[in-house]
């Protein structure tokens, strides 16, 4: 069984899981409508392994006896000044919650509930994962500024970066 405080930290993350779903969603078709579509399906599958990350969330507190709480969308931003702002605020954003989930496991040891610690254990390689990825598109994009033939390169290319880092990330 959960704790209330543990209860309400695992609902407020599955409002920023929730949150970088949506986030990553409008970058996606704000990426599409401009002619990046190989950004866009990197960003389509970002949002879809936040609802991931989400649902495992929900999943988990109903199981231990808690109750999740699917909050409210909140508005999204229509555009984006550029590819590279896109990807700086995807760094932003995995870096901060990756933060979150530090302080979720500190409430955890705080409540002296390992079983949920341990649950979030799989977070804590997924952020590395993720940030990892987000770093090594950034230094890719610092590379290209605004040089087109090279961010035409880049949206043709991106999903093989994606699976490079993951390799690297994860190395065999
Ligand atoms: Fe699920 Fe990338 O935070």
């Amino acid at each position: 069984m959960v704790s209330k405080k543990v209860e309400k930290a695992l609902n407020e993350q599955i409002e920023a899981e929730m949150a970088s779903s949506q986030y990553y969603l409008s970058m996606a078709s704000w990426a599409e409508t401009k002619g990046f579509n190989g950004v866009a399906d990197f960003l389509y599958k970002q949002s879809d392994e936040e609802r991931g990350h989400m649902l495992k969330l929900v999943k988990y507190i109903n199981e231990r006896g808690g109750q999740a709480l699917v909050p409210a969308l909140k508005g999204q931003p229509k555009s984006f000044k550029s590819l590279t702002f896109v990807f700086e605020e995807l760094l932003k954003h995995e870096i901060s919650v990756s933060k979150q989930i530090n302080e979720l496991i500190a409430i955890c040891l705080e409540e002296r509930d390992y079983t949920t610690q341990n649950f979030l254990q799989w977070y804590v390689s997924e952020q590395i994962e993720e940030e990892a990825l987000a770093r090594t598109i950034m230094d890719k994009m610092r590379l290209i500024g605004n040089d087109k033939g090279g961010l035409y390169l880049f949206d043709r290319d991106i999903s093989t970066i994606a699976v490079t880092s993951a390799a690297a990330a994860n190395p065999a």
